[in-house]
């Protein structure tokens, strides 16, 4: 997941750990229910609930033993692990960009929160495509935030020109790339032609890109 903007230039790294720092994967009953079903401790025949990331039949044996045997407090589990700053510090090497310019978090939950509480308000709005991944749109409605939704295109596809053209006056435009649900993608070429005339056009306005399926 990226959070592309000129002086903002993030890149988020979800720590291993933060998939197992959930309930989801511990709760072993409850893969890819849907939450009516989970909240009701319903654990089979439920509507499959397939747009985030879940596993119909969950972690393999291998994979439950080796986050059992290396989860550790210093690893994560609710707290920093070790290391985060030689982390980003390597993550700002790679890119030959600042430390400043590098948001680290447990999961990319906490960082698509974080974008529209950073740059909208009550007179920046929040611009997004929809259906999309939604945390930032529930974000914005959480804190009643102006917000818009724009339809996707006949190819469900994200419509670039449509997120461009409602860039003027708003906080932060949200891209989703590969879409999640529809799994469509723009390339790199489509992508860089959206951010460059959005800066162009309003450049205070700021994007993210969440390429969390890349
Ligand atoms: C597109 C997209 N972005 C972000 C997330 C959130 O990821 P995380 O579990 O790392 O917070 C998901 C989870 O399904 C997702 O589908």
């Amino acid at each position: 997941m990226k959070t592309t903007r000129r002086g903002f230039g993030t890149i988020a790294l979800g720590a291993a750990v933060g998939a197992i720092s959930g309930t989801s994967v511990f709760s072993r009953k409850a893969p890819a229910q849907t939450r009516a079903n989970h909240a009701n401790g319903v654990y089979d025949n439920g509507i499959i609930q397939l747009n985030q990331n879940e596993s119909a039949r969950g972690p393999g044996p291998k994979t439950m033993d080796a986050m059992h045997s290396h989860t550790t407090k210093r690893v994560g589990r609710g707290y920093s692990p070790d290391h985060v700053n030689e982390l980003r510090q390597g993550v700002a090497d790679y890119y030959n960009i600042s430390t400043d310019n590098v948001q680290l978090a447990t999961g990319s939950t906490p960082l698509l929160q974080g974008s529209v509480r950073a740059f909208c308000s009550a007179d920046k709005t929040f611009v997004t495509p929809m259906p999309t991944y939604s945390t930032s749109l529930s974000t914005a409605r959480k804190l009643t935030q102006p917000k818009i939704e724009l339809p996707l295109g006949s190819d469900l596809g994200v419509d670039l020109d449509s997120l461009a053209n409602n860039g003027e006056g708003a906080g932060l435009l949200y891209l989703c790339n590969p879409n999640n649900p529809t799994g469509t993608v723009h390339g790199p070429d489509a992508v860089e032609a959206f951010v460059r005339r959005v800066m162009r056009e309003n450049p205070d306005t700021y994007i993210h890109i969440d390429e969390a399926f890349y």
